[in-house]
């Protein structure tokens, strides 16, 4: 891939993705042809806003099978667990589970929560990689509220069966939140399917701009929940002392909303859900560790299109120091899990996560420049 002049390979698509010219072309050609506020005027201009920004809204929809009006524009998968944790009121005896895979914004959140209202946050352990599914039903009991597990991890690769995570969570009342920032932008995600109550994803790691993600909520939940900011376009009516809200999703949208980042997150979207093919991406993934599997130690599963891993004796930042000079683009370090490396005894991992542009010949590549790394490291 040609990156400003310059050969590369990107495998740091768990982090974000690059992005396609259609993307691009889509931001531009707002800008120049359909720039006003939404919601707000009624010339040509704005409607062409107004309609630009509703298209984005149905096409992000369209990917994960949901209504319309069930998805709410956000900042990221961040601020969509934020929203939920500061919408969804917790008391004194609550319980939220969590499980040790979270990254951290399916962590801190939670625990801010828990601070604020005297609730618990409680974990589902690893037994291996893979979460104990065993352990979470006794965990997830009547005290629990909130259940927020990660679709595919982030350091890991592994994909989890969030459905029956699901199932439990709705067994004992509780809410369901799927994390999945890692999974959307790579597979099929069905909500109606998944049957959860709330789902989260990032626009950046699926080929869309940084600064806008979604929240899907089912509609008469988000409808009990109260709104996270306040401000204009979120509102009803106002008066001087009150105030009444707007109808979801617009109630969670306060203020002039990321226009031109909801236009090519659409475009995104439709570019994305033509496109993925896991198991091509997971063959990918498979080449590579079957080239350095004698040489690292895996952490996780090849479930999906990350590789996660150490090798005995090199310092994985060196390693990865020397990737970059390589031209080879990949993360190191704890990956925003910090209570799941430690739990794992690994300080920095080294991770390769590609993406549906990768090849055959860059994982070769790839190969070949981790083992020359190693030779020179260890
Ligand atoms: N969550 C992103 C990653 O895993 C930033 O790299």
């Amino acid at each position: 891939m040609i990156i400003a002049g310059e050969n590369i390979v990107y495998v740091d698509n768990a982090s974000t993705t690059q992005k396609p010219q259609c993307v691009i072309n889509a931001i531009v050609d707002h800008y120049k042809g359909s720039n006003a506020n939404v919601h707000r005027a009624g010339y040509e201009l704005a409607n062409r806003a107004t309609l630009a920004y509703a298209t984005a809204r149905s096409r992000v929809a369209e990917l994960v099978n949901s209504d319309v009006n069930e998805i709410v524009f956000t900042r990221g998968c961040t601020e969509s667990i934020n929203l939920l944790s500061r919408s969804i009121k917790l008391k004194p005896g609550d319980e939220v589970v969590v499980s040790m895979m979270e990254h951290h914004a399916n962590i801190v959140p939670w625990q801010e929560a828990c601070k604020r209202s005297g609730a618990t946050l409680k974990f589902i352990p690893l037994n291996g990689y893979r979460l104990d599914l065993e352990a979470a039903k006794k965990i997830i009991t009547k005290k629990t509220k909130i259940v927020s597990v990660v679709h595919i991890s982030n350091v890991l690769g592994v994909i989890n069966d969030v459905k029956q995570l699901v199932d439990l969570a709705r067994n004992v009342g509780a809410y369901s939140i799927i994390d999945a920032a890692q999974s959307v932008p790579h597979m099929n995600v069905d909500v109606k399917d998944l049957g959860c109550d709330f789902l989260t994803f990032s626009s950046h790691k699926m080929c869309g701009p940084t600064g806008i993600g979604a929240l899907y909520g089912k509609l008469h939940v988000l409808e009990t929940l109260d709104p996270f900011q306040y401000g204009g376009d979120m509102i009803d009516t106002v008066t001087c002392q009150d105030s009444t809200w707007n109808r979801v999703p617009h109630k969670f949208e306060a203020g002039t909303p990321a226009i031109e980042a909801a236009v090519g997150f659409g475009v995104a979207a439709q570019y994305v859900k033509e496109r993925y093919d896991p198991s091509r991406e997971n063959g990918l993934i498979k080449h590579l560790y079957g080239q350095i599997e004698a040489m690292i130690n895996l952490v996780g599963e090849l479930d999906s299109s990350i590789l996660s891993f150490t090798v005995d004796n090199v310092n994985m930042y060196d390693l990865a120091t020397y990737l970059g000079l390589k031209g080879v683009c990949v993360r190191v370090g704890h990956h925003c899990a910090m209570p799941l490396c430690e739990s794992l005894g690994v300080k920095a991992v080294l991770r390769v996560s590609v993406y549906m542009n990768n090849t055959i010949e860059e994982m070769d590549h790839v190969a070949d420049c981790i083992r020359e790394g190693v030779k020179k490291l260890c």
